[in-house]
Parts: C-alpha cells; structure tokens; sequence
C-alpha cells in the first residue's frame, strides 16, 4: 500500500514511463544512500513551461559542480514524452526532475563507471497569476551546510527548518546563520527599505533561485533599487516589507517574520504588490527560452 497523498500519474526513470505505482529505483542507487544528486523543479504554465531553459541550465550546472556527467539535453528530450503519457500536454503541472549519480557498491568516493539516473513527473498543479498567501515566517537556525548554491537532493537541514514551521502554525521558516536571514526552507528571502529591495547575494549559502534571478531583473526593468547584502536578525523590524520567492510561491507577501508584523489583513506593502503584478504578467509572454547569464555573482561570494 502506498501512503496517501498526490501522486503524479506517470513517472520517467531511465528512459521508460512507468505508473507511479511501479516506479522502481535500486537500493544501491546513490540518490538513495547518500543524497548524492541534484534536481530541479519547474513549472508549464499556460505559455509553456516557465523559464525552461533557466532551469535545465541551473540543473546542467549543478550537476557540473558535483561532477555527475550526465548532459541535461536528455531530460529535455523526454519531457514531452512524459507530458504525453502523463496526460498533461499544455496543461497547468509542475515538473520535478533528479540525476543522480546512479548505482554503485556503497563507498563514499564517486564510483568510476556509475551511469546517472534520472527520475522525473509531471503533476497537475495550479498556480493563481499573484499569490494570495500572507506568509508567516518563524525564525529558525541554519544547520545546512556551506554549499547551498547546490541544488542537492539531500534537504535535510531544509524539511527540519520548515517541519518547525508547521509545528509552530507558520507558512515557512526564515535561515538564520551568524546573526544573518540567508533564506527561506525553500524559498528565497527578500526586504525592501526605503524603496530598495534588499536581498541576500547569490553565494554559498543560499540556493539562487530562478524565481529570484527574475525578480532582481523586474527590479531592474522597474526601476526599483536593489542591494545584494545580507540582512541581520536585528534589522527585520526597521525594514518596510519582506517577501519570499520560489518556483511555487512566485513573489508571496510576508505578514510576521519572528516576532515582527510587517502588514495586517490585506495590507501588502507597495513595493511587493507591484513585483508581484509585474511577476504575474510575465505568464502572458513566451519565457521558455529565456536564461540568465551569470548564476553567481562573483564579487557576493
Ligand atoms: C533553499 C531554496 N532556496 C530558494 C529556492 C527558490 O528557488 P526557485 O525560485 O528556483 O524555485 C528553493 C526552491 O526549491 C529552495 O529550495
């Protein structure tokens, strides 16, 4: 029996399509025993899959930085097989991939000859233009390690933050690591003062979200200021707004950080309200094929 929940009708391990009920991965397969993979999850909205290409490059790239050699053209090879069998051709979905680096006897160096495996669905999923959710953030200790940059399959450290989060009645847990909000369990994290938008720079100990690599661009669209700095536990209440970004979450209005109200009701703050507009008019164009063209900025690291 399988545990309750949503499952998503189809899954692609290896170049087969199997049902979600029969989709097998080895025991010995390192996704399985060590965390040691990457994935990637993206969303077909109504004008195609929303920066496609922002996402398989992140995912190319990730899997670059931990050496899996595996080239991420197959994984766009076989979406529209999988969309086809799925039954989610041009519909609403949110697409979740992961290449590990496949099986091997257990040892924790990289095996020689390992072939990556890869495992992606396709679930029905919706999305509103602008998220109506006014997010309650719990602070919370950032235990993760010191590279956050990768897009590891081992969240450890993420699903304990946001477990808190629900324990405590919250939407989302806000990392705090030497005094300093780096992000959120899955999302990212930004402020606005003063009319700037302030967000923690793209290093080592945030994952640089595709969500929020568009929402800096708006900024710059916009005309709004943006500072790449850290913000410190101490600083949250002399900010004016804060909200959050991610691949689900789109720009979505942050209520109470820690101890701190931002807005009551449906006062979201002027700054967020006009990214989250321009944010939602962005399903209207063709954005597949759009990319950025540096993932780290390297004066933040
Ligand atoms: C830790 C973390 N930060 C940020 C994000 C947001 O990234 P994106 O906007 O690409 O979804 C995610 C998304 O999964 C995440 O897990």
């Amino acid at each position: 029996m399988l545990p309750q929940g949503k499952f998503p009708p189809k899954v692609f391990i290896n170049g087969e399509i199997h049902s979600f009920e029969e989709a097998r991965i080895s025991v010995f397969d390192r996704g399985f025993l060590f965390g040691d993979g990457i994935y990637e999850v993206m969303m077909q909205l109504e004008n195609g899959i929303f920066y496609k290409k922002a996402h398989l490059d992140r995912l190319q790239n990730n899997l670059n930085k931990i050496h899996i050699a595996f080239n991420v053209k197959e994984v766009e090879r076989n979406l529209e097989p999988l969309l086809r069998a799925s039954g989610l051709v041009d519909k609403s979905c949110l697409i979740y991939m992961q290449v590990t680096r496949g099986i091997a006897a257990r040892k924790h160096a990289y095996p020689k000859e390992a072939t990556p495996s890869v495992m992606m669905y396709a679930l029905p999923y919706a999305l509103p233009k602008v998220n109506p959710n006014k997010m309650n953030a719990i602070l919370v200790p950032d235990v993760r390690w010191h590279r956050c940059d990768i897009k590891s399959v081992s969240l450890l450290g993420n699903i304990m933050a946001n477990e808190a989060a629900m324990n405590n009645g919250a939407d989302e847990a806000a990392l705090v690591r030497d005094g300093v909000i780096t992000e959120g369990s899955h999302t990212n994290i930004f402020f606005v003062k003063d009319g700037t938008v302030i967000t923690h720079p793209a290093n080592e100990h945030i994952l640089n979200g595709v969500t929020r690599m568009i929402v800096l661009q708006l900024c710059q669209e916009l005309g709004i200021p943006v500072l790449e700095r850290a913000v410190t536990e101490d600083e949250i209440e002399q900010m004016d707004e804060a909200f959050f970004t991610g691949t689900t979450t789109q720009v979505a209005a942050i209520a109470k950080l820690g101890n701190h109200v931002y807005f009551h009701g449906e006062q979201v703050g002027t700054v967020t309200l006009r990214l989250q507009q321009a944010f939602g008019k962005l399903r209207s164009k063709e954005t597949s094929g759009l990319t950025f063209e540096t993932y780290i900025n390297p004066q933040t690291i």
